[in-house]
């Protein structure tokens, strides 16, 4: 596939995506939101080819779940290999070799003396689910504390610990025995305070919330995201998950932290909370895990999860064999090929360029964040007032795509742009791409 960006063939829409998006507008609700107005043809790498021939550079990644990239020959190949044995057998009727072999390697590649155990699943939100019941288990108790600006999915309880409005307006009652408390987000302090000198308020603060808001002898777990994905690419600060692991431990409530987005090499590490020097209790991964197949995993401390009892976990396509064979042969190459080294030059690229742009619109990118390849900007209206500034993220990306770029906003007033590229980009791309967006943050904040 040959890259013709930052020019496409087309305007985007070209005919034939045009045509497919008015049969969509038939068959299916509007509440099936697209964000690039096109369709896909094929992928290769960091590449995309649409209906109508224009091959784009994506940033995107299919939300973070491309680490690997669109179409790898060798995650291909295995995938067919075990498409040609068998697809299906329910894990919990007859189990398969892949099912224990990947629950091994990630118990594997999961940093801290303690021993792990792992379950399969197949969606993110799902492994919110089963974290949840495993703390529950686990402690004997039922409440859950999670975060403003968190995202953890959509089915119930999931969506319960999701903070934005938008996506749950109208769909209440949610669960019971979820309180949310502020994420450290330090360009916004909820506190109002300084990072070089808040000695970690934030943190000290759960002491307080647990005799004013917080019953922690009711308290099973606290759910995070260590850099919050889409609440806008936000990393707590240093110190911040190693206090706050501190309190909870002293009242055994376990600490369950979601790497769905951030995981799989994502930062410049294989786990993003290996940043913060911790071991949590309970991780939830899924996206890039498969690199595409849908697959998700939950992994705990083995005494945790041993409190399980047969019956209480389970699902018909948990682990599907397809899926597991494309995981072990991700892993695999993010092995070999040291991929938390190809995320921490893709963040190392980024930043430079992102911060050179912030130096000439200092009015306008109130913030530069992230780890590794997991990177951010904020746009705002003013530096002084941060108002956020969800129209010029809107007509970056949009200039950007008609030039052969896919960007995706983050954050609840869509004002930071993030950056979940393939980790297999080649420089030249990642290049081309950085120029194609460059072009549109100076055309619209002028
Ligand atoms: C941090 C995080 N948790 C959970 C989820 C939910 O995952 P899924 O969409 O696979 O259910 C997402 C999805 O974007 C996520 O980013």
């Amino acid at each position: 596939m040959t890259l013709q960006g930052p020019k496409m063939l087309t305007s985007v829409p070209g005919p034939k995506a045009k045509a497919l998006l008015e049969e969509k507008k038939a068959y299916t609700s509007d509440c099936i939101t697209i964000g690039a107005p096109t369709i896909v043809e094929r992928g290769e790498g960091a590449l995309m080819e649409d209906v109508d021939g224009n091959v784009f550079l994506d940033f995107v990644g299919g939300i973070g779940v491309l680490n690997i990239g669109y179409s790898n020959p060798e995650v291909v190949k295995a995938v067919q290999d075990q498409a040609a044995k068998f697809f299906h057998t329910a894990y919990n009727v007859v189990l398969y070799k892949g099912y224990i072999d990947l629950c091994e390697k990630i118990a594997e590649i999961l940093p801290g003396p303690s021993k792990k155990k792992v379950m399969l699943i197949n969606a993110g939100t799902e492994a919110i689910e089963n974290a949840v019941k495993i703390a529950r288990l686990a402690t004997g108790k039922s409440g859950v504390i999670c975060f403003e600006g968190a995202f953890h999915g959509r089915t119930y309880m999931a969506l319960s610990l999701t903070s934005k409005v938008k996506y749950k307006h109208g769909l209440g009652p949610f669960m019971p025995g979820v309180t949310r408390i502020p994420y450290p987000y330090c360009y916004r302090c909820p506190y109002g305070l300084k990072q070089e000198s808040c000695n970690l308020h934030c943190a000290e603060r759960l002491n307080d919330m647990f005799k004013v808001l917080i019953d922690p002898d009711d308290t099973a777990a606290m759910v995070i995201e260590c850099l919050q994905g889409e609440g806008g690419f936000i990393p707590a600060p240093e110190g911040y998950l190693k206090r706050v692991h501190e309190i909870l431990k002293e009242h055994n409530i376990l600490l369950i932290v979601d790497e769905i987005q951030s995981g799989f090499c994502r930062t410049g590490k294989w786990f993003c909370h290996e940043h913060y020097g911790i071991e949590p209790d309970i991780v939830t991964m899924a996206k890039s895990l498969a690199g595409g197949m849908p697959l998700s995993a939950v992994a705990a401390k083995a005494d945790i999860f041993d409190k399980m009892y047969a019956g209480s976990v389970g699902g018909t396509y948990a682990g599907n064999p397809l899926s597991c064979a494309a995981a072990l042969k991700v892993i695999e190459i993010f092995e070999r090929d040291d991929y938390p080294a190809k995320s921490r030059h893709i963040g190392e690229v980024c930043r430079a360029r992102f911060e050179a742009w912030q130096k000439e619109f200092p009015e306008r990118i109130g913030d530069v964040r992230g780890l590794g390849g997991m990177i951010g900007i904020e746009f705002v209206k003013d530096s002084k007032t941060k108002e956020p500034d969800g129209a010029a993220v809107a007509a970056i990306k949009n200039e950007a795509l008609q030039n052969g770029l896919i960007l995706l906003d983050a954050g609840v007033n869509g004002n930071i742009i993030r950056i979940l590229v393939p980790l297999c980009i080649s420089d030249e791309h990642l290049a081309t791409g950085l120029d194609i967006m460059e072009a549109a943050v100076k055309k619209v904040l002028k």
